[in-house]
């Protein structure tokens, strides 16, 4: 098994962290998770932009010659690893350098990339998955993706601890977005996603699905709506890149109710599949 560190490929029993790694002591680093199908990684392009995104918003210095080396690295581990189907895993930290809430801007970012096998949850989305409502505890700064990650840790395990597949965080009355997922909901054939701000992460898959949805001529609104709208919605599904399009048949927690698998749902999963394909 190899992976990429600090710009070499090298085998994952030789790979040692830093204990100054400052995404260790503060969470300080960005990264993002690109599927890859039939050995080929999907909408790459797209990942290594909001990366870079994500570095420019926390000032992460992000260099050409960073961004090619990572981008080499993908290919690379996917053929040393003969990764089939599964995800590529890529992380850049702010660097190496004595503890200190104070960043010098001078310390050079440090970056891994790891490759991971994984099948596509077939039966979720063929089945649909519950959810837990729950209160977003997050920053207000969602819309970047950073590797502190604990109001979605904690998310995802109460989730867990109530049986269901994923947790849907609500600031308020208003939901933003699941643990590691982007949601929609469907009434009247039309769709409603949560606007892009900074309370969620633009998901790629979010992206997709809007484009998608366009193309055949569906309208698509970014008013955030509300946990009782969820409960009150035709049809509901969750987007990302490793659950890809997942119906919602289940809410748990502050409210109750249960969802069917509808037509649109359907077709935007065949939609996605063609794409991929
Ligand atoms: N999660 N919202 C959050 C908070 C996420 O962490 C993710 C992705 C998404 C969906 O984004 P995309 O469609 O680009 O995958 C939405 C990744 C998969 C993860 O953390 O493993």
């Amino acid at each position: 098994e190899k992976v990429f560190f600090g710009n070499k490929i090298i085998d994952r029993d030789e790979a040692s962290f830093s204990f100054d790694d400052r995404s260790m002591y503060f969470g300080d680093g960005v990264y993002e998770v690109i599927r890859v199908y039939g050995g080929h990684p999907y909408k790459m392009e797209r990942h290594f932009r909001r990366l870079q995104r994500s570095a420019d918003e926390l000032d992460i210095p992000y260099a050409d010659e960073e961004k090619q080396a990572l981008e080499k690295a993908v290919y690379e581990l996917i053929a040393a690893n003969q990764l089939d189907e599964g995800f590529v895993y890529m992380q850049l930290s702010r660097g190496i350098a004595a503890r200190d809430h104070l960043y010098d801007r001078h310390t050079e970012p440090f970056s891994f990339a790891f490759t991971q096998e994984m099948q596509t949850p077939k039966k979720q989305q063929a089945e649909g998955i519950a959810v837990y409502l729950t209160e977003d505890i997050r920053w207000l700064r969602c819309d970047i993706k950073t590797v502190n990650l604990l109001g979605n840790v904690l998310a995802k395990r109460q989730a867990a601890d109530h049986d269901c597949a994923e947790a849907i965080q609500h600031r308020g009355d208003t939901v933003t977005e699941g643990s590691s997922t982007n949601l929609f909901i469907v009434k009247n054939n039309q769709l409603q996603t949560h606007p892009a701000n900074h309370l969620i992460l633009n998901g790629i898959t979010r992206q997709l699905v809007i484009e998608l949805a366009e193309e055949s001529g569906y309208t698509v609104s970014f008013t955030p709506f509300t946990t009782e709208a969820l409960l009150e919605a035709d049809e509901a599904f969750i987007t990302s890149t490793t659950n890809e399009i997942t119906p919602v048949t289940e809410v748990r927690g502050t409210k109750h109710g249960t969802l069917d698998i509808g037509p649109v749902t359907s077709r935007l999963q065949e939609m996605l599949q063609a794409d991929i394909e």
